[in-house]
């Protein structure tokens, strides 16, 4: 039996904002009903702000609190604020989720991604590139958990990595990020070294 808390069993039995609008603006699509998860999200908006937000979305409890709680997270902010909300500010804003429960959270991400790509699309635009992004979606982690973390035990291997934090030791299908992430953390590192020398 999961512990879950009780925000969580809140959004999960009175979840806000389900459905489908109407003619949306944006449509994010994750998932899918044979793998077992599936999350739509559909998004209204006005002058850069989203105004309205609504989902549907088949999945356990916690699928359905986090995309309960995306959609209160999402609403009335602009676009470019959407632009930085990541699965981390999910699960905070659930008060936490079991951990084996944090892909729940990166569906509510990922699902937001998509329809935030659909709305640059149909405004003939290019997404701009997002500060924080998702690396690991096996353990929910973004670059900037991974580099916080390579920054304050000065990790310097993948393997370092792996076993500091886990990033990349599931699935492996992030190890090629996470290597990049390293090099250019450290490569950095090195310039500026020989900038002060
Ligand atoms: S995506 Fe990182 S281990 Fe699976």
């Amino acid at each position: 039996m999961w512990q879950y808390t009780e925000k969580v069993m809140d959004h999960f039995l009175n979840p806000r904002n389900i459905g489908e609008i109407e003619n949306p603006d944006a449509v994010g699509t994750v998932g899918s009903l044979q793998c077992g998860d599936m999350l739509k999200l559909t998004l209204k908006v006005k002058d850069e702000i989203i105004t309205e937000a609504r989902f549907k979305t088949f999945g356990c409890a916690s699928a359905i609190a986090s995309s309960s709680a995306l959609t209160e997270l999402i609403k009335g902010k602009t676009i470019q604020e959407a632009l930085s909300i990541t699965n981390r500010d999910i699960t905070e804003y659930l008060g936490g989720l079991p951990q084996q429960k944090l892909h729940c959270s990166v569906m509510g991400q990922e699902a937001l991604e998509s329809a935030l790509k659909d709305y640059f699309e149909k405004q003939g635009k290019e997404m701009p590139p997002r500060e924080e992004y998702l690396v690991c979606k096996c353990f929910g982690l973004t670059n900037k958990d991974i580099l916080t973390c390579v920054e304050r035990h000065q990790w310097k291997t993948l393997e370092d990595v792996t076993s500091g934090c886990k990033a990349g030791s599931l699935c492996g299908k992030c190890k090629g990020e996470i290597q990049n992430l390293l090099e250019h953390y450290h490569g950095d590192t090195v310039i500026r070294e020989q900038k002060e020398k």
